[in-house]
């Protein structure tokens, strides 16, 4: 499934901020973090829970305890996924972290190249959560998502962004259909130096400088 946080004003007003080209990298970090933390909350919405008992000072009652929350790991894709991924972080406390760098390569084939990879080991209890702000053409992902592949096969493989083209969901969902896509917005198309119109301009240049 593809996933969108439209109906969420507050996902929305956050999305608002970073789209802002007045918004400057401090705002612009603090709003990554934020839409981490909501969205991963909004995504533990999809998880398994288990019911347990509990005692509160006065009696026995039922709870919950969202199982698959503690089986996370984050496949941090730098830049830009750092902030965001330490507001995933807030939600995903027990996650195991991965980071990769996958940086794209110039037009017209926007060829990635992987200089640093570092994933755990995953298991079948797994969730993994590939977290990287801006799905564009779709080319940093589907490289990551075969990389991530050799590390063990998980229950649930989730991409998680801001923002995603049409074009990039399509071919992440033609070569991995079983991923499920989670972004705050979908947005209209890609121009032709591969950036996401209207985004949000360059995540991690704005992010970092
Ligand atoms: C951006 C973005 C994604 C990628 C998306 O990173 O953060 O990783 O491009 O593009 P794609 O879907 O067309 O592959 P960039 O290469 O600018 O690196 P940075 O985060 O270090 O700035």
């Amino acid at each position: 499934g593809v996933y969108s946080f439209e109906d969420s004003p507050y996902i929305m007003e956050i999305l608002t901020e970073l789209r802002d080209k007045d918004t400057d990298s401090i705002k612009f970090r603090k709003g990554l973090v934020k839409l981490g933390r909501y969205m991963g909350y909004e995504i533990t919405k999809t998880m398994d829970v288990e019911k347990v008992k509990v005692e509160t000072p006065l009696e026995e009652t039922e709870g919950i305890i969202v199982k698959d929350r503690r089986n996370v790991v984050i496949i941090t894709v730098l830049r830009a996924a750092i902030p965001f991924m330490e507001g995933l972080i807030k939600v995903f406390e027990h996650a195991r972290v991965g980071i990769v760098s996958a940086a794209r390569g110039k037009p017209p084939k926007f060829e990635i190249e992987m200089n640093y990879i570092k994933i755990p080991q995953i298991t079948p209890e797994d969730t993994v959560i590939v977290a990287d702000p801006m799905i564009a053409t779709g080319s940093t992902l589907l490289r990551v998502l075969e990389e991530v592949k050799k590390y063990g096969t998980p229950k649930r493989t989730l991409v998680v962004g801001v923002l995603a083209a049409p074009e990039g969901i399509t071919r992440i969902k033609e070569k991995f259909p079983e991923v499920e896509i989670f972004v705050a917005k979908i947005d209209r198309e890609l121009n032709d130096k591969g950036y996401i119109l209207p985004g949000l301009g360059d995540a991690g240049d704005r992010a970092f400088g």
